[in-house]
């Protein structure tokens, strides 16, 4: 947290966060898993959503092991539920749902029961542990890929055990190479995993890894990040770069 707001951020550059226009990876249906628990707090993140001028935003609520075992039709239940509250149906703001998948043991009996939460055409979100490589992410990869899926694995440059290799930028267009595209956390570009974190994200914008930009925020306390975010040369960069395709999920 100590590089926070630290590097590549300008007080003369002020971007159009809403021009993303489209938000797919955020944790704002409330008590399924860390992000907001309460609905007043989802409203909080929904109405800044609104300010900065997004059109339509998806909540991604985790899908992982053991630890949050959310089910396609538990959550899409408690998705209609909470757009039926006057609250938020008073927000005019258009909402959808998907989900982050954890790459994990699990896995393989979802990919049996190919029943996914996806957005667009079959693109599906996935996410894989920080730390450790497990063998078989690539094998559910290239899986979900035969099923007609389209993965969009989110926050690369998040991922340790990746860009600890020399060459992790090769190993990234190696999986976009097969038809896997990159999402960037843009708190990633304000520090908020980190100095590695930030670094690898601005490498990845210099070599054109990215075709989505989300925020994956958690709570109301992360709201002041976008401000942040605003001020951020690689956004900035990466928002004029004509390589966003966040808008394909309106
Ligand atoms: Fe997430």
């Amino acid at each position: 947290m100590l590089s926070l707001f630290k590097n590549k951020l300008s007080p003369s550059i002020h971007n159009n966060i809403g021009d993303i226009g489209i938000d797919f990876h955020a944790h704002w249906l409330p008590g399924v898993d860390d992000g907001c628990q309460t609905i007043d707090d989802s409203i909080l993140l929904l109405s800044e959503f609104k300010r900065l001028g997004y059109k339509k935003v998806y909540a991604s609520p985790h899908i992982m092991g053991d630890k949050y075992t959310n089910t396609k039709q538990d959550l899409m239940e408690r998705f209609e539920i909470f757009k039926s509250d006057e609250r938020v149906q008073s927000l005019q703001l258009e909402l959808g749902l998907i989900a982050e998948y954890l790459l994990d043991e699990q896995f393989e009996d979802k990919l049996k029961a190919n029943d996914f939460l996806t957005i667009g055409d079959k693109h599906i979100l996935v996410e894989t542990s920080m730390n450790y490589e497990f063998p078989f992410v690539k094998d559910y990869l290239f899986e979900l890929i035969k099923l007609g899926y389209k993965p969009i694995l989110a926050h690369p440059e998040r991922y340790r055990y990746i860009y600890n290799e020399k060459n992790y930028v090769e190993k990234y267009e190696e999986l976009m190479f097969n038809g896997i595209e990159l999402q960037l956390n843009m708190f990633s570009l304000i520090g908020l995993y980190g100095d590695t974190s930030r670094k690898v994200a601005e490498a990845l914008i210099e070599n054109e890894a990215y075709t989505f930009v989300c925020s994956d925020i958690h709570l109301p306390s992360q709201i002041k990040y976008f401000e942040a975010a605003q001020k951020s040369l690689f956004l900035e960069k990466l928002i004029k770069s004509n390589k966003l395709k966040n808008l394909e999920f309106y």
